[in-house]
Formats: structure tokens, C-alpha cells, sequence
């Protein structure tokens, strides 16, 4: 290996943002002032941003056990008078949002609807009709392009299901992480196959026009090239239209329960690296088309038709369809986007969110209104995740800049990336090899300027 591939990968070894959002969270701002009447400003810019599409998400935190590699906001109990309690608040809060569009005579175009979580899994069917009669104020069931939600499979039978289908949901998301039975133990989430298995008959299958998603994790305490391939070879076999294989995320000081997994069985960058390029290679060969930098779709998806011109988007479920631009979110940690260029989020504390309904006001105790700059570099990051490379002449239009002088200082920081033929620059575009593209994450990070405001 040359010593400028060694350099690169001992960058990459670093903690890296998934870039859900840029910037991330941590620079976004949690003094809301005190004249800012937070109801209103959401009202002012849904106003503002009318004639977009949205997609709304709502989160529940619930799980049954903690899984150990996990980093979402979860809340772990067996308890469904804790999950009643915070489903009373959610309802509280998509009251509050639905007086403020009264208010404003305003109700913003959902075409997407997503339950995600913790475990959306955990709501009862009472719940969660409750919830969809509260959502019919403003949501079209019979339009929604895409209504979709997680599911854990050791939580629910095949009446789910299809109860699921009967209230308009048509793509389901499967937690699988991992098949192998060791690896399991050690991130405290057994799951047999049959659990997967009779919730994926054809009957049930047919029903989810929309598609299956498979969530799976490289990086995993244990995992090795022989027992992933077996998980890659099971994961064909079950054909999800959708898969996600992510890296594992490792941040034990906001997620300490990570220093349960064994330290000295995870694999390494380059084990991960090659890992992530072992699957990559079975599933090319099986029909799937990989779908920017950690997802993959099958051939005939409709999302890959949008991934090949260069039409798809990225946001916290994943590689999504670029048709709506904004989103809602509801629940703890929720976030929201709107006009395109401002952040929010709810608190992740169950006393702030409930203190912040009983007095009407949204939970809302984040935000960040997104300038000029943020807006190019986002559209940058995202493209590079999504499409390996960035069109210069499109962005030198669509922002009024000159590509090469604005990004100067990145393009010199990428000098090894081009003598190891990992990205070729020309007049025209920014363009990640094959070889680059396991490095996409790091290359995108060349972009955020925020990671020189690190403490
Ligand atoms: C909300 S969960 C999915 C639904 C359900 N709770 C379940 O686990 O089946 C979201 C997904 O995030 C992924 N995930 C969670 N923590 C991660 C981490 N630290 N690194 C990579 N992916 C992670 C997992 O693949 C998981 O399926
Ligand atoms: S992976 Fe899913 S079930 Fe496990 S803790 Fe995270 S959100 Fe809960």
C-alpha cells in the first residue's frame, strides 16, 4: 500500500458525521431568544414554504431491550403505560401544530409519511389509529406517495402486517443488522430468521407496493469475511428491493451501552473497508445497484431509475426519492426542514417535551437557519453521498460562484485523494473513482467547514 493510501485511511479511521444534515446538530443553535415566539416562526415559515412538498415523521422512542451498537434516541421499557403516556404528549403536539395552520390558513402539502423510531413497532393498533384520525386533519392518505414505517421483527406477527397495509402503508423497513448467530450475542439482538420469514410471505410481500427495505450493519463485533458473506448470501435470498448497509456508528460518550460490545472483536477500518466491498460485490452481481455511499436498491426499483438520473435524495431515512424537500417531524428529537434552508429540533428530554406542551408551545429548542454557504455545501455533501461527484457547471448556476476559486482551499486538501486516483477533477465536475467511493464520507467531510469549530 503507498504511503499516501495509508495517510488517507488513517484519516478515515477518524469519527465521521453521517451528514444526515448540514451541518450536524452539535453546531446548530439551542439558545432560542426569549422574544421568539417559536409557534409563530414555525407558522411564518410553513406560510412561507407552502407550495412545497413534505414529508412528516413521527418518532417513537420506545424499544423493548437496548440493542448494543445502537445510537438512535430511544427509551427502553416493557411498559405500555410509559409509551400511552408519551403517545398522550404526541397527539398534544400535532394539536398545537394543527392550530398553528389553522392560524395561518396554512396546511402544508404532505406527500410522505413516515413512523420511524426507537420502535414504531411498539404502538398498538388503538394507538396507532388514534394517531392516523389525528394526522387525517391534514394528511391525504388516499395521495401520499410514500407511507412507510420501521419494523422490528421480534416485536410483531403477520396480523401487523397486514393491519399495517389496511391503514395506507405501503413500504416497510426491516431492522436485520446481522444474521449470524455469535455476532448477534455480542450486540444483545437475537433475531432467527424464521421471525423474518413469516412476516415475508408473498401474500404479505405483494401488499407493500412500495417496496422492502433492509437495514444492515458493517463494523459489528465479530463479523469476518466469511460469516458476512453468509448474511450477504441470506440477505439475497430474502430480495429486499432496498438495502442499507451502514457502518457501524461509534460514539460511546453519548452512547456509553457501545462499551458493552467486545473492543478487541471489532474490525478494523480496513476490515470494514472490506467487508463493505465483499458485500458490494455480491450484490452487484445479484440485480442491485448500489445507491450512493451505503445504500443499495435492485435494478427495477423505481429509486433506481431516479439514483441514474441523478434525481434521489438523502435525508434521515435514508436514500429517499427527491420528490418532497421539506420535512415535519413530531415526537422527541424530531426534526424538522423547511424552505429548504432552516433546521429544527424537538427536545430529547421527556420533561422538557412534556413541560413545553403543557404550556402550548412547541418542543422545539434547536435550530439553525442554514446561509448561502451552508445551502452550497449541502447540496455538495449530498451529491458526493449520493452520486459520488459534484457538477460544477450546475452548481456555478444554481449558487452564482466560481466552483474552483470558492473551493480552492478544499480542492488543495484533497491533493492526495487525485495523485492516488481516488477522485479526477476536471473543468467540468468532481468525479469519485470506484476506488474513491469507499472513501466518499471522508471526502465529503472536505466540505464542512464546521469541523474546523470543533471546541
Ligand atoms: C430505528 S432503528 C430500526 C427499527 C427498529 N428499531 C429495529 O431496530 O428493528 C434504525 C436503524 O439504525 C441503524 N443503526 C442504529 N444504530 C446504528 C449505529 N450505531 N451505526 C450504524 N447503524 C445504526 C440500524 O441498522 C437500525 O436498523
Ligand atoms: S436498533 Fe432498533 S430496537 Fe435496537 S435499540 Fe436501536 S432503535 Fe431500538
Amino acid at each position: 500500500m503507498s504511503e499516501n493510501l495509508k495517510t488517507i485511511l488513517e484519516e478515515s479511521k477518524k469519527d465521521a458525521y453521517m451528514y444526515v444534515e448540514f451541518p450536524h446538530k452539535k453546531f446548530w443553535n439551542n439558545n432560542l431568544r426569549n422574544d421568539l415566539n417559536i409557534n409563530d416562526y414555525f407558522g411564518e415559515s410553513i406560510m412561507n414554504s407552502k407550495d412545497k412538498s413534505y414529508l412528516y415523521y413521527i418518532h417513537i422512542p420506545h424499544c423493548h431491550t437496548q440493542c448494543l451498537y445502537c445510537t438512535c434516541h430511544v427509551e427502553i421499557t416493557k411498559d405500555y403505560n410509559v409509551v400511552k403516556r408519551y403517545f398522550d404528549f404526541l397527539i398534544k403536539e400535532i394539536d398545537i401544530q394543527i392550530n398553528i395552520f389553522k392560524k395561518y390558513k396554512v396546511y402544508p402539502k404532505i406527500t410522505d409519511l413516515h413512523y420511524g423510531g426507537g420502535s414504531p413497532t411498539f404502538l398498538k393498533k388503538d394507538e396507532f389509529d388514534k394517531l392516523n384520525d389525528k394526522l387525517k386533519n391534514f394528511v391525504d392518505f388516499s395521495k401520499l406517495n410514500e407511507c412507510s414505517i420501521e419494523i422490528d421483527p421480534r416485536r410483531i406477527r403477520e396480523d401487523m402486517m397486514h393491519f399495517y397495509h389496511s391503514r395506507g402503508i405501503n413500504r416497510v423497513s426491516f431492522g436485520v443488522q446481522e444474521f449470524d448467530k455469535s455476532v448477534q450475542k455480542m450486540i444483545a439482538r437475537v433475531q432467527p430468521e424464521f421471525l423474518l420469514e413469516r412476516l415475508l410471505t408473498k401474500e404479505i410481500r405483494d401488499k407493500f407496493r412500495n417496496g422492502i427495505n433492509f437495514d444492515l450493519i458493517c463494523g459489528l463485533p465479530g463479523q469476518n469475511l466469511e460469516n458476512f458473506e453468509v448474511t450477504i448470501k441470506k440477505t439475497i435470498e430474502f430480495s429486499p428491493d432496498r438495502i442499507c448497509l451502514n457502518y457501524l456508528h461509534v460514539s460511546p460518550k453519548f452512547h456509553p451501552h457501545q462499551l458493552k460490545m467486545p473492543k478487541d472483536m471489532l474490525p478494523d477500518e480496513v476490515k470494514r473497508k472490506e467487508l463493505f466491498k465483499l458485500a458490494e460485490e455480491f450484490l452487484l452481481k445479484n440485480n442491485y445497484i448500489r445507491a450512493g455511499y451505503d445504500h443499495f436498491v435492485k435494478n427495477n426499483d423505481y429509486l433506481a431509475e431516479e439514483i441514474k438520473q441523478n434525481q434521489a435524495s438523502w435525508n434521515r431515512l435514508g436514500i429517499v426519492t427527491g420528490k418532497y424537500t421539506n420535512t415535519i417531524g413530531a415526537g422527541v428529537s424530531a426534526t424538522c426542514k423547511i424552505e429548504g434552508k432552516l433546521y429544527y429540533q424537538n427536545c430529547f428530554e421527556n420533561n422538557v417535551y412534556e413541560d413545553r406542551l403543557n404550556k402550548n408551545l412547541l418542543p422545539i429548542t434547536k435550530y439553525h437557519s442554514l446561509s448561502k454557504d451552508d445551502q452550497i455545501r449541502e447540496k455538495i455533501i449530498k451529491d458526493i453521498r449520493l452520486f459520488f461527484s459534484i457538477n460544477k457547471i450546475s452548481i456555478n448556476n444554481e449558487y452564482q460562484i466560481n466552483f474552483d476559486q470558492y473551493f480552492k482551499d478544499e480542492i488543495n486538501s484533497l491533493n492526495l485523494f487525485f495523485d492516488e486516483k481516488l477522485i479526477e477533477n476536471t473543468s467540468k465536475d468532481l468525479k469519485i473513482t470506484k476506488q474513491g467511493e469507499v472513501f466518499s464520507n471522508l471526502i465529503a467531510s472536505k466540505f464542512d467547514n464546521y469541523l474546523n469549530k470543533i471546541n
